[in-house]
């Protein structure tokens, strides 16, 4: 089955039963919760949600090591064309068949900035990421994002939902079980929430929020969840 690992904030890694390494939005560097070092990560496909450091930073050098190719948004995916690195644009509500499965990007409401070396020019639609595995596994990660009620759209397609709680930025706890009643995933992933001080909160309290909709698995900075 495939793996899942937390690396802490919204940085998470998927070893596929093919072996395969996905990792979505690579801050390792500077993320104060990530115990261990960026050489250990590997990476076939890396995927960005959007271009807020917290989520890019570590991309250019963790695909200028590993080969990997760069899922993003066609403006972030042109940035990376243009560093040299190998990308595959995709945009919102578009979805592409990879070696790997389908990788479909969802809306997000969120900012637009991209915070890489001399991208003053780029900004981009923030999204997240539908993507169906080889497996059959159907994991949503829905970036940084308020509360939409697109999510609705996604009630019956998602198995393991991946969501921010850490309010301020992002949706907090509340909107995040209104996610939950939307999107009706078997599981729920709390993340972006206890990285810094301005974005703490109780994840016990977000699980016993959601009661029985859904299976809340709060995953610390190096856990490892078997889809
Ligand atoms: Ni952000
Ligand atoms: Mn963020």
């Amino acid at each position: 089955m495939p793996t899942l690992t937390f690396h802490g904030h919204a940085t998470f890694s998927v070893e596929t039963d093919e072996g395969v390494h996905l990792v979505v939005d690579p801050f390792f560097t500077d993320n104060p919760v990530f115990e261990g070092s960026l050489d250990e990560i590997d990476a076939d496909f890396i995927l960005l949600t959007h271009g807020h450091q917290d989520h890019v930073a570590d991309a250019i050098p963790l695909a200028e090591r590993t080969g990997a190719t760069i899922i993003a948004s066609y403006e972030i995916a042109s940035y990376m064309e243009n560093h040299g690195l190998t990308a595959s644009p995709q945009h919102i509500g578009g979805g592409v068949q990879y070696p790997f499965g389908h990788v479909k990007m969802t809306a997000a409401l969120h900012g637009g900035m991209v915070q890489l070396p001399n991208a003053e020019s780029f900004t981009t639609v923030p999204g997240g990421f539908l993507v169906r595995l080889g497996s059959g596994d159907r994991l949503y990660f829905a970036g940084d994002t308020a509360l939409l009620t697109d999510m609705q759209l996604l009630r019956g397609k998602v198995d393991v939902a991946i969501l921010p709680i850490g309010d301020r930025f992002t949706m907090g706890p509340e909107d995040a079980v209104t996610a939950v009643d939307f999107i009706e995933p078997k599981v729920v992933i709390p993340c972006h929430y206890d990285t810094w001080p301005p974005i703490e909160q109780d994840p016990q309290a977000f699980a016993t929020a959601v009661g029985d909709r859904a299976r809340v698995r709060i995953m610390k900075p190096g856990d490892r969840y078997d889809v």
